[in-house]
């Protein structure tokens, strides 16, 4: 981006998955980065959307008012509570149409749901509106854990075993042990449960069934766990994620001191280059756009298996995405304006 160019950027944060505060935590980040690079920037929670008075919408931008800070608790928000908050029904808030069109491109903050989904990007095509990273194609499909896989299985990309359980249907009576159960379209490792013996099974749907109607239910492989960030075509290093205590859950992940994480990952350099190949083919063959970032787990024998794509990677403080930039010397904010920058191609 040529300095001293200024932009007016809605942040779009928030919501009514049960990612609302991680979403919310990567919002002011991107907000606060954006701003220490003079943008100006509105910072909205597409649910709660701008009940404030104004005049003309441009006036948003000023760049003014300080952002609350925002830490992700251990435990997940009261999404009852928040929805309560708004009786009309929509899932998008007063004015966010309004603020969107106003601004050149929208920073998609969002996480899990509506805003990982498509359904958001779908209706910003419809009005022309700008935003950052996948359109609605790739987002629904890397959002949905079971058409990731078909496709993954397609393009000849290593998958753990595992198939789609529906809500209601029976359990399979003989699994491969240990498994591992998520909801279909979860995130940030809601609602995911390890099962060691079959009698886990039974308790670990209930617990996925909570959040969606379908599960994956998956051969759990043991071994380390990387991710990889793509940005522009290009991969950005992989980096190691090694939990002090279980594995990769929501505590983990947005506690500080709870994981270590090493980027460079410490790996021979062929397993290196297959695993950041194997990112780019599940990014496109998940039709995925701008940036994103691929999870994986290698297990002893050096096979490594890709357990999804995510088209919206956090970006909190604590996020792998800013850490693997950060390893090839881009800052937060350089990262946020480059994510811009690589997601207005498709509108020039
Ligand atoms: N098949 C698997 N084998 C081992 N661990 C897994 C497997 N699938 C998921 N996990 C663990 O669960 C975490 C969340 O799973 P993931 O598929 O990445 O879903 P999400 O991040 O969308 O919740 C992973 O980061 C990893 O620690
Ligand atoms: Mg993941």
């Amino acid at each position: 981006m040529p300095e001293n160019f200024t932009m007016n950027i809605a942040v779009l944060c928030g919501g009514l998955s049960p990612e609302r505060d991680v979403s919310i935590t990567s919002g002011v980040g991107i907000a606060n980065g954006l701003k220490t690079k003079c943008h100006k920037v509105v910072l909205l929670d597409v649910y709660l959307g701008y009940t404030g008075e104004y005049d003309n919408v441009m006036d948003l931008f000023s760049g003014s008012g300080e952002d609350a800070v925002q830490k992700v608790g251990t435990a997940l928000p009261n999404l009852d509570e928040i929805k309560d908050l708004k009786t009309d029904g929509s899932r998008i808030g007063d004015n966010v149409l309004d603020i969107c069109k106003a601004a050149d491109i929208v920073f998609m903050a969002l996480h899990g749901e509506d805003g990982e989904n498509g359904n958001i990007q779908a209706t910003f095509d419809v009005y022309g509106i700008r935003y950052t990273g996948s359109g609605p194609l790739g987002s629904a499909m890397a959002m949905n854990k079971g058409v990731s896989k078909d496709l993954f299985e397609l393009y000849g990309i290593n998958t753990p075993r595992g198939c789609v359980l529906e809500k209601g249907k029976s359990l399979p009576d003989d699994i491969e042990l240990p498994a591992i159960v998520k909801p279909c379209s979860g995130g940030s490792s809601v609602g995911v449960s390890i099962v060691r013996e079959y009698s886990e099974l039974e308790q670990a749907a209930q617990e996925a069934f909570k959040y969606e109607d379908s599960l994956i239910l998956e051969k759990y492989i043991w071994g380390r766990e990387f991710s990889v960030g793509i940005i522009d075509g290009e991969t950005l290093p992989i980096v190691e994620i090694c939990p002090k205590r279980g594995f990769y859950d929501y505590k983990n992940k947005y506690q500080s001191g709870m994981t270590d994480e090493y980027c460079p990952a410490d790996l021979p350099g062929d397993i290196t280059s297959k695993m950041q190949a194997a990112a780019l083919r599940a990014f496109y063959a998940l039709r995925l756009e701008a940036y994103g970032r691929v999870d994986f787990m290698l297990d002893k024998d050096g096979e490594f298996y890709c357990l999804e794509a995510n088209t919206l990677p956090g970006m909190t403080p604590l996020s792998l995405m800013p850490l693997e930039a950060a390893a090839i010397g881009m800052s937060y904010a350089d990262l946020c304006e480059k994510i811009i920058e690589v997601s207005m191609v498709k509108y020039r």
